[in-house]
């Protein structure tokens, strides 16, 4: 029934949520209950070696600890002003002074990273237009997109060589939205993307900056904006790579046309294991503040419009953590090893992989790697049928490092390579 006895819009009547995570994994967890000695590689979440929620319990604790009126009251709608100063040191580390002596930086807090791209798909580009993203990408986009009346244009995530960044492709893919349309947005996931786990180098960085800068200015007509999705950054070995690039970059004298304006979308799900908490926001560069403030303007009335007010109790926990000396390297130092539990596992199955050759795409950080294949589905479903539960996406297989303990590695890999074997 696809109008609900007409009650559904017709545009609305095209809305399908079949998720095939969430398909896997509830056979995961039928087979587990039934007695089966599963894997569970379908969560996108990062998960103990026992199979419990990974806490980073200096944030938890804070939030926990807030004071009434931080949970009764509303936040200011674009965030309070300690937090946005936040998300601007989150998204730029260490090259934050160096950034801002060349441009100016605002930021508005939204909920999750999620609410950062909101805001992007509803002002940055006109509906009807395209979004540029790579053709691997986080399967929620095309909700972000549909829910804005966007399509997507894709270049290929990696370049010939198979090992970085397809410049030439995303050049292409920029040129032909430059001659379509009057803003053109890229939404770039990275570092530790979602779903390879690939992070670019700084050579790739540079050149896809320079493309983008390069085009703005051959454009001075059309609006660019560059979002760097950085939902996974902190557990990135570069978490503040784009930052560096963006300032190697002005050091060596690079103009920026006033068309052009950068963006992080920056979430705490991860980085302070906030995943329900939904607390992140959106930062921008741009060396007008006049022009920044226009924009801000217009992203606030989307979030007046769309969740009204981000919550404050976690913005307040998030300010607490990070101005008390203590508490920030607690939090700090919860997070580098939950980065080293990710760090081992991804070597542990890089080379269980290698050893049966099984052909995992380049993977370097973050909760995911990747088995691009044509036929994802046939593979995930033959291990199932062993008991490691994966996940099939548009063009290759999702394998959550963030949910499996190391010691499974060997035997995920073996699966793996049996599928390859019998699916071809
Ligand atoms: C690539 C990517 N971007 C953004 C997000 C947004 O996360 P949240 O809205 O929870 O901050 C996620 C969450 O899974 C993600 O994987």
């Amino acid at each position: 029934m696809d109008d609900a006895n007409g009650l559904l819009s017709p545009s609305a009547s095209t809305k399908r949520g079949r998720d095939p995570i969430f398909a896997m994994l509830s056979k995961c967890q039928a087979a587990a209950a039934a007695g089966a000695d599963v894997v569970n590689g379908t969560i996108g979440a990062l998960l103990e070696d026992d199979g419990s929620l990974a806490i980073n319990a200096t944030y938890v604790d804070a939030i926990k600890a807030s004071n009434a009126l931080d949970v009764a009251a509303y936040s200011p709608l674009s965030g309070l002003p300690d937090f946005n100063d936040l998300l601007v040191e989150l998204a730029l580390g260490p090259e934050r002074p160096t950034l801002l002596r060349h441009v100016e930086a605002r930021a508005m807090a939204t909920p999750g990273g999620g609410g950062a791209l909101r805001l992007t798909a509803a002002n940055l580009v006109q509906p009807g237009s395209v979004v540029l993203m790579r053709d691997r990408h986080w399967g929620p986009y095309l909700g972000f997109l549909g829910e804005a009346g966007l399509q997507r244009r894709t270049w290929p995530l990696l370049g010939p060589n198979g090992n970085d960044a397809d410049v030439a492709g995303f050049s292409a893919a920029l040129n032909a939205t430059v001659a379509e349309q009057t803003q053109v947005l890229v939404w770039l996931n990275d570092p530790a993307h979602n779903p390879t786990g690939l992070s670019l180098c700084a050579e790739s960085r540079a050149d896809l900056l320079e493309a983008v800068v390069h085009s703005a200015l051959e454009h001075p007509n059309v609006g660019h904006s560059l979002m760097i999705d950085a939902a996974y950054t902190l557990y990135a070995e570069e978490p503040h790579g784009w930052a560096t690039t963006l300032a190697g970059s002005m050091d060596a004298g690079m103009m920026w046309p006033e068309n052009l304006m950068l963006l992080w979308a920056v979430s705490l799900s991860k980085s302070h294991t906030a995943y329900g908490a939904r607390c992140g926001g959106l930062v921008a560069l741009h060396p007008e503040g006049e022009a920044l403030d226009r924009v801000y303007e217009a992203f606030a009335v989307t979030g007046r419009g769309t969740w009204s007010g981000p919550p404050r109790a976690p913005q307040t926990a998030a300010i607490g953590v990070h101005q008390d000396a203590e508490q920030a390297a607690a939090w700090g130092q919860r997070l580098d090893d939950l980065t080293e539990v990710l760090a081992r596992r991804r070597t542990a199955l890089v080379a269980a992989t290698e050893a049966r050759n099984v052909p995992l795409n380049p993977t370097h950080d973050g909760f995911f790697a990747w088995l691009e294949h044509e036929r994802a589905s046939d593979i995930v479903d033959f291990c199932a049928s062993r008991h490691v539960y994966l996940v099939a996406l548009d063009g290759g297989v999702r394998i959550g490092l963030c949910a499996m303990p190391e010691s499974c590695m060997e035997r995920v890999a073996d699966v793996m390579a049996e599928a390859l074997e019998v699916v071809g």
